[in-house]
């Protein structure tokens, strides 16, 4: 089982079946989902097929999306964490890549970014992961907002799933 991250304010840790709820609220958010496909979910099953899904991505890649809790009442807020993805996007392939999304009533308290600061080092520290990557819908300003607040720098733009979207990169530091 892999360790727990804490930060100030938060603890990061491995999804489980009892985040069911929580990621039923998160994913049933059109609002949520505005930048993501506009396609959120509409039974708790299909969460919890999601964390299903996440937990065998750890177990086949060793790596994947993680809880995020906060340290103060234990409440689960949205999940972060660094992604192996396999598929071919902007022409890359088996990449490691951040990603994070929260309940709404969340956002705006710099949860993201936190979150996101600790898997960079997570990354880069344990992982040994040479450069990070992060792509996002053009119009999604908050993401790309995190990501120039934890380096990232913007490299092109391209299209995917008939969306147009940006790509960041973040090398290790020397
Ligand atoms: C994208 C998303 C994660 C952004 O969340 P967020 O809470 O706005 O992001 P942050 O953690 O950067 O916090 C934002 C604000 O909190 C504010 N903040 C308040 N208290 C803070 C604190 N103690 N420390 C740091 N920032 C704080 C900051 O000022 C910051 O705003 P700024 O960047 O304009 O200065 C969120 O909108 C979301 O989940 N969206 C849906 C899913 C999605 O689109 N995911 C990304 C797909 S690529």
């Amino acid at each position: 089982m892999k360790k727990t991250i804490e930060t100030e304010r938060l603890i990061l840790r491995e999804l489980q079946l009892s985040d069911a709820e929580g990621m039923f609220e998160l994913d049933s958010n059109p609002k949520v989902h505005l930048f993501l496909g506009n396609k959120p979910v509409k039974h708790i099953e299909e969460s919890i097929e999601n964390i299903k899904f996440i937990q065998k991505q750890f177990a086949d890649l060793g790596t994947g999306r993680w809880a995020v809790v906060l340290k103060e009442n234990n409440e689960f807020i949205g999940w972060s964490g660094i992604k192996y993805s396999t598929d071919e996007i902007n022409n890359h392939k088996n990449f490691y890549e951040l990603g994070y999304r929260f309940i709404e009533k969340h956002w705006g308290k710099g949860y993201a970014t936190e979150a996101g600061q600790a898997f960079v080092d997570y990354a880069f520290t344990e992982m040994n992961v040479e450069k990070l990557y992060a792509y996002t819908d053009a119009g999604n300003e908050n993401s790309r907002r995190i990501l120039e607040k934890l380096g990232f720098h913007f490299v092109n733009s391209f299209e995917y799933n008939e969306e147009i979207e940006v790509w960041y990169e973040l090398k290790k530091p020397e």
